[in-house]
C-alpha cells in the first residue's frame, strides 16, 4: 500500500482536496482503525485516494454522470489504490442512493445494519439535501463511528451561481437561505441534537465531526487544530474554488 507521502506526490495539484486536509482524513483512518468508509461527494477522487491510502476500502458517490478530468477512477489508480475504491455514480442524487442502501440493509423490523466506520460528507452543501442525508448516514454507521462533514460555514451568498450550476435547487432561495450556512445548520440542529451523534467537535470553523456513541454524554467543542500556513493554504484554496465555479457558470 503507498504511504502517505506517495499519494500525495502522485495526485499533487488536483482538486479539490490539499494535501493537509488529505492528512487529516489519512490520519483519521488511521488512527481509528477505520476499515468501511463512505464518501458523499466524489469530484475528482483525492479525498477517496487519501482514504484508501490509509488503509480503508472506500465507496465514493457522486451523480449519475459527473464528469471529471482527471476522472476518479484516473486518480485512484495513479495513487495506486485503484483496489480498494468503488466509484458510484448512478442516481440525480446521493441522498437516493443511501435510500436504497438503507432499505437493502433493513429487516422486517426496521433494524439497519450498519456498513461504515467513517463517513465523509463532502457534497451538495445544502439544507434540504445534506438534511437527509445525515439522517441516513447514523443508520448506516456503526457505533462508535464518525460522521465527517466539511464545508460547515459556507453560505450560497459567497458563491454566486452555484445554486443555478448544481441543478440541485428548484425555487429562488430567499435571503435567509441565501446568506446563512446550511450545512452549520445541519450540523447545529440534525446532527447535535440528534440521540445517536454524543461527541461533537467544530474544527477550524469549516469541519463538523460527530461520533456515533449513543447513551454517552453529550460534549460539544470547537477546536483550531492547524497551524497558521495550513489555515492560509485552505482560505485560498475555497476562493480558487469559489473563482473557478464562477468562471463556469459564466461560460
Ligand atoms: C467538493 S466536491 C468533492 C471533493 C472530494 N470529496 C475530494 O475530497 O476530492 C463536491 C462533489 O459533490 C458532488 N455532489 C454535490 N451534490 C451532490 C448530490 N446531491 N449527489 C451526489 N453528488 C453530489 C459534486 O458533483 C462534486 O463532485
Amino acid at each position: 500500500m503507498p504511504d502517505f507521502d506517495q499519494v500525495a506526490r502522485a495526485i499533487a495539484g488536483i482538486p479539490f482536496m490539499s494535501p493537509a486536509q488529505g492528512r487529516l482524513v489519512y490520519d483519521h483512518v488511521r488512527t481509528t482503525k477505520a476499515r468501511d468508509v463512505l464518501e458523499l461527494g466524489t469530484a475528482h477522487g483525492v479525498g477517496a485516494a487519501y482514504m484508501a491510502a490509509a488503509g480503508a476500502n472506500v465507496t465514493t458517490v457522486d451523480f449519475a454522470g459527473a464528469s471529471y478530468n482527471p476522472s476518479p477512477e484516473e486518480v485512484v489508480a495513479k495513487a495506486g489504490v485503484a483496489h480498494q475504491v468503488a466509484i458510484v455514480r448512478e442516481y440525480s442524487s446521493y441522498t437516493w442512493w443511501l435510500k436504497e442502501l438503507v432499505e437493502a440493509r433493513s429487516d422486517e423490523h426496521g433494524n439497519v445494519t450498519p456498513a461504515y466506520d467513517f463517513v465523509y460528507l463532502d457534497g451538495a452543501k445544502n439544507w434540504t439535501i445534506d438534511g437527509l442525508a445525515v439522517i441516513l448516514i447514523e443508520k448506516l454507521l456503526r457505533p462508535g463511528g464518525w460522521l465527517l462533514m466539511d464545508d460547515l460555514e459556507w453560505t450560497y451568498a459567497q458563491d454566486p451561481g452555484r445554486e443555478a450550476t448544481d441543478g440541485i435547487v428548484h425555487r429562488d432561495l430567499s435571503e435567509p437561505e441565501r446568506t446563512q450556512p446550511h450545512l452549520r445548520a445541519v450540523f447545529d440542529l440534525i446532527v447535535a441534537q440528534h440521540p445517536s451523534f454524543t461527541e461533537l467537535r467544530r474544527e477550524d470553523e469549516w469541519w463538523g465531526w460527530a461520533r456515533k456513541n449513543p447513551g454517552a454524554p453529550r460534549t460539544y467543542s470547537v477546536t483550531t487544530s492547524q497551524p497558521l500556513p495550513v489555515l492560509v493554504t485552505n482560505a485560498a484554496r475555497r476562493l480558487a474554488r469559489k473563482a473557478r465555479r464562477r468562471v463556469a457558470f459564466l461560460k
